[in-house]
């Protein structure tokens, strides 16, 4: 089985999507590690719960040792796949370049509209409601060195409606997409059904 690691900093939802993924035995994956950038953030309670290991490894402790503290963490722990859920730190080149194609991420847009530094959390609504797009959504892609310009895995559409605020369009971006493609794209992966091709993401017939 695919030995998965999980970045989090908050709440874990996309975390929890995925462990009833593979509670439901839709996803046949090893969730090996949860690795929070903060201590108090209530995804590694939901970790714990479930009978994963849940840490914290954090920048300010580690400073410039930060990203071979990670690195060393998931090598212990054959780490094969890492899935950044929620993840608030942005990852430096030596952790991409020694997990390249292996980082997964998930942004709540379609990608490449709202993204790029500094849009996040709430942001990232708020833009697209200013922008008045009808449809927005989430992307899951791997992660590169830049900030959300990797392959693209896959992508779901949501209708923005009269009246919505950030709130309860990041609500319903998280419940009709987020939460219904992570563990999709996951799965496909962990199934050997995907490649990528010049930057390209393509599904393989099997
Ligand atoms: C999600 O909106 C995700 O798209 C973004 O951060 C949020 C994480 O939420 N990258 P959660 O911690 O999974 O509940």
């Amino acid at each position: 089985m695919l030995r998965v690691g999980v970045l989090v900093s908050g709440g874990g939802t996309n975390l929890q999507a995925i462990i009833d993924s593979v509670k439901k035995g839709n996803l046949k994956i090893d969730i090996v590690t949860v690795v929070s950038s903060s201590e108090r953030a209530y995804a590694l309670e939901r970790a714990r719960g479930n009978g994963i290991e849940a840490v914290c490894i954090s920048r300010k402790e580690y400073k410039e040792d930060f990203e071979a503290a990670l690195i060393r963490h998931f090598k212990e722990r054959e780490v094969e796949l890492v899935v950044m859920a929620g993840f608030m730190v942005i990852l430096g080149e030596t952790f991409i370049r020694e997990y390249k194609n292996k980082i997964l991420n998930i942004h709540p847009s379609l990608i490449p509209s709202f993204c790029g530094e500094g849009m996040y959390g709430l942001k990232v609504h708020e833009a697209a409601l200013k922008k008045g797009v009808k449809l927005t959504g989430a992307t899951v892609h791997f992660v590169d060195e830049g900030t959300d310009t990797g392959p693209i895995v896959m992508q779901k559409a949501v209708a923005v409606k009269g009246g919505d605020t950030p709130e309860t369009l990041q609500r319903r971006v998280m419940e009709e997409a987020e939460w219904e493609i992570y563990p999709e794209a996951v799965r496909l992966i962990s199934e050997g059904e995907l490649v990528i091709e010049n930057n390209i993401v393509r599904r393989v017939v099997k």
